[in-house]
């Protein structure tokens, strides 16, 4: 087959979900079967074993977590240098040398840092390649995670730094928007319409981000009118040190990549 995931958790099903819209050629494999399964009957895929996936696998997505990297290369580490398979990790922290130790050096590998949007083909695909991984197995890869995304290269020793801000980033956007709506809610607004308000208004303003040529910060003075509303808000926020909190909020995901990585 061409693809393998190991792991069918959040962002191994994303992927595997958005790469079904080119090839089903993708075996999926999970500690729990059950999940493997659903999943594959989702995007009509086929589900098998950790046995299966690397035996059969042209290129295998790791799709688990940092922690269980090393007992995972002891139990494959045989297939895995016999076959050859290209492996494509978006293991937070772990970079393709670590990958390369854990199982031969001369492996092409792909690093790659999606978020959880790759699920609405609105993600954001950080990736880099070892010496091994050539121009034309990249290229072909990318044309295969298309609709996963926007797919943008990144220099290896920068990915942790990318993860803590693209990666981890939905979580604060998520934060925001169930502050914004929590806050409409209070005024009198139901739930489901408020959250929706939020989720557009988020929509609407990563557009001028990417199509203004504004900085964020020219764009949020555009909205403040002198004596109007917008700018009462903001002081608030202001006050609350909200720009020095959302940045601690970054680097302390950077360093948690960091430590994932053993450095
Ligand atoms: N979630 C994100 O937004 C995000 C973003 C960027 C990168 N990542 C990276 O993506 C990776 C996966 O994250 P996730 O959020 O998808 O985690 P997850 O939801 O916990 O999924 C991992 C899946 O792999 C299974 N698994 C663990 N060890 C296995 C093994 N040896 N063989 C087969 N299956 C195994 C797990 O089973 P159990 O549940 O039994 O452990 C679980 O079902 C992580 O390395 C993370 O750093 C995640």
């Amino acid at each position: 087959m061409k693809y393998g995931f190991i792991g069918c958790g959040n962002m191994g099903s994303a992927l595997a979900g958005a790469l079904s819209r080119i090839t089903t050629d993708i075996a999926v494999c999970d500690r729990n079967p059950e999940k493997a399964k659903a999943l594959a009957e989702k995007y009509k895929l086929q589900a098998t074993d950790l046995q299966e996936v690397c035996e059969s696998c042209e290129r295998i997505f790791l799709a688990i977590k940092p922690q269980g990297l090393d007992k995972l290369a002891d139990d494959i580490y045989d297939i895995i240098v016999k076959n050859r398979p290209v492996i494509i990790t978006m293991l937070a922290g772990v970079n393709t040398a670590t990958v390369g130790r854990l199982f031969s050096e001369e492996l092409p590998v792909i690093r790659i840092m999606p978020n959880t949007p790759v699920g609405v083909g609105e993600g954001v695909v950080l990736y880099c390649g070892n010496a091994f991984a050539d121009e034309a197995l990249i290229n072909d890869f990318l044309n295969d995670m298309q609709f996963a995304g926007s797919l943008i290269k990144l220099d290896e020793e920068l990915i942790d730094a990318g993860c803590a801000v693209s990666g981890c980033g939905p979580a604060y956007m998520y934060m925001m928007a169930d502050a914004v709506a929590a806050a409409g809610e209070k005024c009198g607004i139901e739930r489901n319409t408020a959250v929706r308000l939020a989720a557009l208004t988020m929509l609407g303003s990563a557009r001028m981000m990417l199509e203004s040529e504004k900085s964020p910060e020219q764009l949020k003075t555009d909205v403040c009118s002198p004596g109007g509303s917008t700018i009462e808000g903001v002081k608030v926020l202001k006050n609350a040190s909200f720009k020095d909190t959302v940045s601690s909020a970054v680097e302390a995901a950077y360093r948690r990549n960091r430590e994932l990585g053993g450095n």
